[in-house]
């Protein structure tokens, strides 16, 4: 593992009542995550994945155990003080993208700025170098109808970096591309980690997508499994470090 850890899940559970009934979704995980790691995390479709990155992003509590990234115990925090902190510190990447389709690729890699203390022209180049970043500085006032699956996704991509998170969740996110998109969103994926020395955390059930990552953990019905490291870390880091090097998207 590189570094220290820059999240650390301490004896999470987390379940879910449907009246009468309870679903225990995480059982007693535990689980460090280093900083510039790049993890996946595989298991079939139901096993809680999407529930484990929603508690690391702070978009839901665990019922039980303690998240910390970075100095924050995120699972103690209050939802206000939640919302603000995932603003800054968290980039999501979603199957489906998530795009607003009536916003240009550059006003949607905007947005989460649009949130933040900035100004107009910081958040401007902080916008060009994100989409700069993803290879689509000639698609900034293109809508995502007008845009490829996989260019969504770069838009999507783009927008998780653009406040320069401590952690990119990424969840299933070549899930609907075809397998040359998806690859190309992996190579993208493997720079960030190696230019920009982001830390990522990949849910995914593709094996292939999985071999892109340091260390691969399994969960299986709510537990974790630690699975054999992969040896194939493929995409070049350099392409990625120079134009970052003179923003705000620091590694
Ligand atoms: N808000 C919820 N209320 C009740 N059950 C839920 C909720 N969210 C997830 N679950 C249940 O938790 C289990 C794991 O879901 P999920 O984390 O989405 O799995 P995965 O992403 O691995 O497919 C499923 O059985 C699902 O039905
Ligand atoms: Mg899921």
């Amino acid at each position: 593992m590189a570094d220290q850890p820059i999240m650390r899940i301490r004896g999470v559970h987390k379940y879910f009542r449907r009246g009468e009934e309870q679903i225990d979704v995480l059982k007693n995980l535990s689980l460090d995550v280093g900083k510039g790691e790049f993890l996946g995390i595989m298991g079939p479709s139901g096993s809680g994945k999407t529930t484990l990155l929603n508690l690391i992003a702070g978009l839901d509590r665990p019922s039980e155990g303690e998240v910390w990234i970075g100095e924050r115990l995120i699972s103690k925090m209050s939802e206000a003080e939640l919302a603000s902190w995932r603003t800054r510190s968290i980039g999501f990447v979603f199957q489906f993208y998530h795009l607003l389709p009536v916003l240009t690729a550059y006003e949607n890699v905007e947005l989460p700025l649009l949130l933040l203390p900035l100004s107009a022209a910081a958040r401007k180049q902080q916008v060009l170098t994100a989409l700069d970043l993803v290879g689509l500085t000639n698609r900034l006032t293109h809508r995502p109808g007008q845009l490829s699956g996989g260019q969504q996704q770069r838009v999507g991509i783009a927008r998780a970096i653009v406040t320069d998170p401590i952690l990119i969740v990424a969840d299933e996110p070549t899930g609907d591309l075809d397998a040359r998109s998806a690859e190309e969103i992996l190579d993208l994926m493997g720079e960030l980690q190696k230019g920009l020395r982001k830390t990522i955390l990949l849910v995914t059930h593709d094996p292939r997508a999985a071999e892109r990552a340091q260390r691969i953990v399994h969960l299986e019905k709510g537990r974790l499994v630690e699975g054999a490291p992969s040896t194939a870390i493929r995409g070049a880091g350099a392409a990625v470090a120079a134009p970052a090097a003179q923003t705000g998207i620091r590694p």
